[in-house]
């Protein structure tokens, strides 16, 4: 079967996980993806958390599948001179450098439209033009100056941030959407364009809620928030939920770090709640019978219905509830979400194998393409690809032998 983006090539200068969130994604889409790699270091990630001595690390494998490797020096003269040619014959660059890294090596966009006008030069940087434009970013980072940070976790605790990655594969998510229109617009004008996205504009479109929020305080009290006092500014939520549904998580039996539940009341959802948890009076009490009655009285609510998860495991909490439509999700722990055989069986977790670190499990793709289903690979070994590619390139033997001998590759 063919893939979607079969006959796309993609430059891939991206490390650690931002860029090659994206790429990853495209590859799995159908690009042909050929990542550059610093010689004899690769990929920083390649040896960082590494749990199997000498192999590649999980964070290296687990972003990296469906990829060719291709070791080149980019400071020096036949490094740089092979990257030229790859631009040539790609359709897109992507790179996720500090500010100014590929500039210094003379690849500016100036340069890479003189290579390849059709081109797309797509980037990630930590921030968007302006006074931070120069300054490196990680995750929690763009996490911290995006918004997130400080409306998570509890007002009475220090900012947070979260375990999703949204600073980093948010990032790399929004890149692809990105370069897939720019890969579309090219098919009607011929040529390339920069695709740049900065990590904390992507994090702020993921908060663009709490930028709701904070025009809303200006109007009074933000009542499904559990702060008692406002101040100037969105409080951190707790569990509360970010949504006009108020939504809370509550304890379950037997009573262990993941035994929680989370509930969200819609409006329909609450006289067959009141009807599972045995208190049918409060479908028609005055003080709960609307959504606008129960928003000044929403730790209430929760607490009354907590009454009842308390009784419960959340698996039978989620039974219970989604016999009656109320929306609800247990807390699943890694180690649940891990073992859980549907999601092997429908492919979303596999199980590859890799020539230095044995077996191991890989989440794969999330989007699902009725026409251009994925076929998950393993990750590559530093510079597997550097001959095959420097072949297809057209070195011949000598060629690459000098291109060793100098240092480039
Ligand atoms: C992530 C980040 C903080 C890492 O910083 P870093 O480890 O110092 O890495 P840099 O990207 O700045 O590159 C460092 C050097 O490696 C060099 N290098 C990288 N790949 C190379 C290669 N194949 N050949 C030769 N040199 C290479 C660069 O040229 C640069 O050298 P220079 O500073 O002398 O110009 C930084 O890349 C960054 O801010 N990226 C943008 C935001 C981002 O994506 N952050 C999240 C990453 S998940």
């Amino acid at each position: 079967m063919s893939k979607a983006l079969e006959g796309v090539r993609i430059l891939d200068l991206g490390h650690v996980q931002a860029a090659p969130t994206a790429t990853q994604l495209l590859a799995w889409m159908g690009a042909e993806v050929i990542k550059v790699e610093m010689p004899g270091r690769g990929d920083i990630t390649r040896g960082q958390l590494r749990d199997v001595k000498g192999a590649d690390s999980l964070y290296f494998t687990m972003l990296n599948s469906n990829k060719r490797s291709i070791t080149i020096n980019l400071k020096a003269a036949g490094g740089k001179k092979i990257l030229e040619e790859l631009v040539r014959r790609c359709d897109v660059v992507v790179e996720n450098f500090g500010p100014g890294v590929l500039d210094r090596q003379g690849f500016t966009w100036a340069r890479f439209q003189e290579l390849n006008p059709r081109i797309i030069y797509a980037s990630i940087k930590g921030f968007g033009p302006g006074r931070y434009a120069d300054f490196k970013a990680y995750e929690n980072v763009a996490q911290c100056m995006g918004g997130a940070s400080s409306t998570t976790g509890w007002e009475d605790g220090p900012p947070t941030v979260t375990g999703a990655q949204i600073g980093d594969s948010g990032t790399g998510v929004h890149l692809v959407a990105g370069i897939l229109a720019a890969l579309f617009q090219r098919e009607k004008t011929g040529k390339g364009q920069r695709v740049q996205v900065a990590m904390t504009d992507a994090v702020l479109n993921l908060c663009r809620v709490k930028m709701r929020d904070q025009q809303r305080l200006a109007h009074g009290p933000l009542l499904e928030y559990p702060s008692k006092e406002f101040g100037d500014t969105v409080p951190r939520a707790g569990n509360a939920s970010g949504g006009g549904q108020p939504g809370s998580a509550l304890r379950c039996a037997p009573g262990g770090p993941n035994d929680y539940v989370y509930v969200i009341i819609q409006p329909p959802s609450w006289e067959p709640l009141m009807k599972i948890i045995g208190r049918p009076e409060l479908i028609t009490d005055p003080d709960f019978a609307t959504p606008e009655a129960r928003l000044p009285r929403i730790p209430e609510c929760f607490s009354i219905i907590e009454h009842w998860t308390l009784t419960k495991t959340k698996f039978e909490v989620m039974a219970a509830l989604n016999e009656a439509d109320v929306p609800c999700g247990p807390i699943l722990s890694m180690k649940d979400i891990y073992e859980d055989k549907e999601l092997y069986e429908r492919g979303y977790l596999v199980e590859l194998d890799h020539p230095t670190r044995g077996r191991y499990v890989q989440v794969g793709m999330p989007i699902q393409l009725s026409d251009s289903p994925p076929d998950i690979q393993r990750s590559p070994l530093l510079g597997e690809h550097t001959e095959e590619v420097l072949g297809w390139l057209g070195y011949d033997a000598g060629g690459i032998k000098a291109l060793h001998d100098e240092g480039a590759v």
